[in-house]
């Protein structure tokens, strides 16, 4: 098969579909990668670094996307990308269709195959193309906490550890998931006093067994909640409420609860945010103050570590990808009902129902598209 990954354009997008890695593993695999130049710059890797990796380098987006029989990327096509797809090809990447109704009928329009990764799932449930973005989230927000707690920056002045004498930071971590869990996991390991609120006894549960001396576990109500703000000099926001805006779970009266100088985190801005406060900001302003309570709430956190997003992406997209190629779409979606899920569209057709619904189109079932 043919495999074209173009640069990312849309803005801020540092990230690349596929690492020199992944197109080795391709190429040794008996397929043709082709990388518009400079794709992989934003991540680290050069053009050298893909020749290295017996692919072909070519000039324009335009020469990957007439050649390519699939298109590796990592964000929705944009318009002008859109224009260039064609009929029988296949798309692999984030498209996020439910609220783009643009996009959606772009791609119905041109007649390609599309695969969502965030619609891919696993045996355990689970998003498995979702879950590294939220890993990487989750490790960058007691990062970027830190730097907005001290005072140059608005923050209270504490230092996440302490020093011997002087106490750790106090950090609470609302929601428990993939985010919750690898924040409170590099907050601890900061040395910071933390404690997960979630509202999933299984879940609890779980953090209990398996990080029980490593940081504290609470059932979120909101009164419980509003006692732990009090005393926060950080709060992390990782809610998820799957298809559903995030709730809000601190009021703008609540902030003067808290001391001030301290630091809401609210990653869950990408759903709207679960801080009635937060307003999304971006990476070149990324936070500000109401009420003397400091805000980051950068709606694609993962884009200022893009190197590392860069790998954690590919490393789970990989075998996905190597197999789309190695059988083509139908036969690699028969063998695998976890990709089969990543179906969105086929030759003109809706296959994914939550994205019919949303829009208003029809959808023809996944498990029909691929017997016909
Ligand atoms: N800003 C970014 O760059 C960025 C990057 C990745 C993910 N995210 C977002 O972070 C959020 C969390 O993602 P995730 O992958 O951890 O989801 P997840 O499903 O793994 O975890 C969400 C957790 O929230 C818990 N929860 C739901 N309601 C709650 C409540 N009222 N109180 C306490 N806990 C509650 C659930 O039980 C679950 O454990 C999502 O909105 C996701 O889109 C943002």
């Amino acid at each position: 098969m043919k495999i074209g990954c173009p640069k990312e354009i849309k803005p801020q997008e540092f990230r690349v579909g596929m690492t020199p890695n992944a197109a080795q593993e391709a190429v040794a695999r008996g397929h043709e990668v082709l990388i518009e130049t400079d794709a992989g710059m934003g991540s680290g890797f050069d053009n050298d670094a893909y020749m290295a990796a017996g692919a072909r380098i070519v000039d324009t987006a335009a020469e990957v996307f007439a050649t390519a029989d699939m298109i590796v990327k990592v964000k929705e096509p944009q318009a002008v990308e859109r224009k260039m797809l064609r009929e029988g090809q296949l798309l692999f990447t984030y498209l996020h269709l439910a609220p783009d109704p643009d996009q959606t009928h772009d791609l119905l329009a041109s007649g390609c195959t599309a695969i969502a990764y965030e619609t891919v799932t696993d045996a355990a449930g689970g998003l498995p193309l979702l879950a590294p973005m939220s890993e990487v989230a989750g490790r960058l927000a007691p990062q970027v906490g830190s730097w907005t707690l001290q005072k140059a920056n608005g923050g209270r002045g504490v230092l996440m550890g302490g020093v011997p004498g002087v106490g750790p930071a106090k950090v609470v971590v609302i929601g428990g998931g993939v985010v919750g869990t690898h924040a409170a996991k590099i907050a601890a390991g900061m040395g910071a006093d933390v404690t997960v609120l979630d509202r999933s006894l299984p879940r609890l549960r779980y953090l209990d067994d398996v990080f029980g001396n490593t940081f504290n576990n609470q059932y979120s109500t909101a009164g419980a909640t509003a006692e732990l703000i009090q005393t926060a000099d950080m709060v992390i926001g990782a809610v998820l409420i799957p298809g559903a805006a995030a709730p809000k779970l601190v009021t703008r009266a609540q902030l003067s609860t808290m001391k001030p100088g301290a630091v809401l985190v609210d990653v869950a801005i990408d759903q709207g945010g679960c801080f009635e406060t937060s307003k999304a900001t971006t990476h070149a302003d990324p936070i500000y103050e109401v009420d003397g309570i400091m805000h980051y709430c950068v709606a694609n956190m993962p884009g200022a570590v893009a190197r590392t997003s860069t790998i954690a992406l590919g490393n789970a997209t990989m075998p996905f990808l190597l197999s789309l190629a190695d059988k083509g779409w139908k036969q690699a979606c028969q063998d695998d009902p976890h990709l089969l899920a990543g179906l969105n569209v086929h030759a003109g057709q809706l296959t994914y129902y939550a994205v019919g619904k949303a829009l208003g189109i029809d959808v023809v079932s996944p498990n029909v598209v691929i017997k016909s």
